[in-house]
Order: structure tokens, then C-alpha cells, then sequence
């Protein structure tokens, strides 16, 4: 089968902004536990042109990303305000401390993480839009939207634009494919993709599907994680964030950028019978409301907090 010329350098743009992204982003929920050798893939990546991370209050790695780009200029920061700090001097207070954390004078992209039934949506908005208005945050986006949602937040604003949604979604977690690829590339929002390694279980729990990619990736001499990745990375409007914490892993998922899988290959991979249930799925009645997140927030998940 004949192979396609990548054109993955070419970047995503962010909305409707001007803003021009790299094809993938950092991830960085899970890092914390080998300070070190995360903060060196973090600069190996940025260093090869992925200059784009995110992080979040929850995940307690603000700090270490700020670490890692320290000296570096043209890193795009996107962190997350958590549900539990929704209501509007919180979010004030909340970008203050991420500010703190990562040692910026902007969040280029600052995110609802999860929706909140519990406190007005307009709220929150309007918290947003006043960070923007004191040059605080750049961009506003969202996280784990539905369509409605997205449209109940976009109306609560008054000037601002909702930028992006990020949502999980990979070979396994299919969710999106249920109208939300098409709303948001009506509607200038691009989708970030978490956990496009399912967590990485892909690799440890789901022997069809890596099977299957592994076959697809010996027609292009890559290996499964660039397959899955190029699956994603062949959507439009679609940018995977991809947690990295070792070298290796960032110079694998590279090569996920010089090769496009075709339309046979797509369709095989589209047609997988296996499918993991998404965090929405098997979390969504439990989380849009403050305590839930509440109890979250003062875990540390045996991370080394700096
Ligand atoms: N908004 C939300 O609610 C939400 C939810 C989940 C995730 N996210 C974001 O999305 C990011 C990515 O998702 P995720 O962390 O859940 O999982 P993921 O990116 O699907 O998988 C990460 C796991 O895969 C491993 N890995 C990376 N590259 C690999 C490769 N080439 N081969 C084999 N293993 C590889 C990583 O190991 P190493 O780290 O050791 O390299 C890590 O264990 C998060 O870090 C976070 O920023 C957002």
C-alpha cells in the first residue's frame, strides 16, 4: 500500500484566533513522581517543536511545568480551573494561584475542567471573561462539554469566544464521532484530545486493538502508539494531548508527525469492534458538582509537591 507524505507540520489554529498550534500537546495529569526525567521529555519535546502543555489545578503539576519551561519563550500554557472553585471570586483566585504555580504573567488558555451543575454557568463565564479583560488569560476554553453545555457557556459571555473543548476521545473512546467533531469544527472550537493511550492502558489491556494497530503499523514501519496517534492526528481539528514523561516516549510519539495512514487503514481502525467506556460514561452522574471535586482537590496522589 502506498505511503502518504505527512504534512503535519503544518499547525492547528486555535478558534478563531490567530493563534497557530503544534499537532500534538504535553500532557501532564499523571507526572509528579520522577521530577527529573519528566521535566527533561517536557524540554526534549519543546525543544522539537511541541511547544504547547497542559496541566490543571488538580493535577498538582502546575509547579512542574513551570519548572520545565522556565527560560523557554513560546510555550502555550493551558491549565484548568476545578469545578470545586466555580463561582466567581474563586475562579479569580484560582487563576492567581495557577499564575503563581507556573510562574507566568498570561495562561494562554485557561479551562473549565469538568461542567458544574451546582453553580450558574453564567457565573462562571463572566469570571472568565474578567480574566481576560485584566489580561490574566489569553483564551477560554472548556473541558468535558457536551453540546448543550457548550452552548449554555457560550451564551453566558458577553464578547468572549469558548476556543476549545477537551475531551477524551482515541482509537478505544469514540464518543465524539456522535456529532461533537462536527459542532465544534462548525463552530471554530477545537478539540483537544485526552488520553488518546486511553491512560495507557491501550497498551496493557486491550490486546485486539493493539494487535491490530501493531499489523497496520508494519505496512509504514511504525509502531502502535504512532498509529493510534495518527488516527487522531488525521481528524480535523482535532490536536491529541499526549502525556510523555520519559525521552523515549517523546521521540516515539514524534514519529507519530511524518506519515499519514490511509483511507483502507482509517476505516479499519474506525470499524474496531473494541471500545472503552469514556470518563463521561462511567463518571458523568457523579461529577458535575462542587464536592465531588472538592474531595479531589486535596489529594496528592503520592506526587512529590514541590
Ligand atoms: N480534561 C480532562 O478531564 C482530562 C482527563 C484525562 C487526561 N487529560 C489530559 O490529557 C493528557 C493525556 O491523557 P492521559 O495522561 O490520561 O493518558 P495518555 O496520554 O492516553 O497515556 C499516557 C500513558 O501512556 C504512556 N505513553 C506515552 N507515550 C507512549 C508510547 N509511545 N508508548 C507507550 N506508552 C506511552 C505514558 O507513559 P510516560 O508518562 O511514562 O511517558 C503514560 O503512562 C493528560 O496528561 C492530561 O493533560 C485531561
Amino acid at each position: 500500500m502506498a505511503k502518504q507524505k505527512a504534512d503535519f507540520t503544518k499547525s492547528a489554529s486555535l478558534g478563531i484566533s490567530s493563534v497557530n498550534l503544534p499537532p500534538l500537546a504535553i500532557g501532564t495529569w499523571r507526572l509528579g513522581h520522577s521530577h527529573e526525567t519528566e521535566k527533561e521529555a517536557i524540554r526534549l519535546a519543546i525543544d522539537k517543536g511541541i511547544n504547547f502543555i497542559d496541566t490543571a489545578e488538580i493535577y498538582h503539576t502546575e509547579k512542574l511545568v513551570g519548572e520545565a519551561i522556565k527560560g523557554h519563550d513560546n510555550v502555550f500554557v493551558a491549565t484548568k480551573v476545578s469545578p470545586a472553585n466555580f463561582h466567581h471570586d474563586d475562579v479569580l483566585k484560582a487563576c492567581d494561584r495557577s499564575l503563581a504555580n507556573l510562574g507566568v504573567k498570561a495562561i494562554d488558555l485557561y479551562q473549565l475542567h469538568w461542567p458544574n451543575n451546582r453553580v450558574p454557568i453564567r457565573e462562571t463565564m463572566l469570571a472568565m471573561e474578567d480574566l481576560v479583560d485584566k489580561g490574566k488569560v489569553k483564551h477560554i476554553g472548556v473541558s468535558n462539554f457536551s453540546i448543550e453545555e457548550l452552548q449554555e457557556a457560550q451564551e453566558a459571555m458577553r464578547l468572549q469566544s469558548i476556543v476549545s473543548n477537551q475531551i477524551e476521545m482515541s482509537v478505544l473512546v469514540r464518543d465524539a464521532e456522535n456529532g461533537m467533531l462536527e459542532y465544534c469544527k462548525e463552530n471554530n472550537i477545537l478539540v483537544l484530545a485526552y488520553s488518546p493511550f486511553s491512560e495507557g492502558l491501550l497498551f496493557k489491556k486491550y490486546p485486539k486493538t493493539l494487535k491490530l494497530l501493531e499489523g497496520i503499523g508494519k505496512r509504514y514501519n511504525k509502531t502502535a502508539a504512532q498509529v493510534a496517534l495518527n488516527w487522531l492526528l488525521m481528524h480535523d481539528n482535532v490536536i491529541p494531548i499526549v502525556q510523555m514523561g520519559r525521552k523515549e516516549h517523546v521521540l516515539e510519539n514524534l514519529g507519530a508527525l511524518d506519515f499519514k495512514l490511509n483511507e483502507d487503514d482509517m476505516t479499519l481502525i474506525g470499524s474496531n469492534p473494541e471500545k472503552r467506556r469514556s470518563n463521561e460514561q462511567r463518571w458523568g452522574w457523579l461529577t458535575k458538582n462542587t464536592s465531588f471535586w472538592a474531595s479531589l482537590m486535596g489529594r496528592s496522589y503520592g506526587k512529590k509537591d514541590r
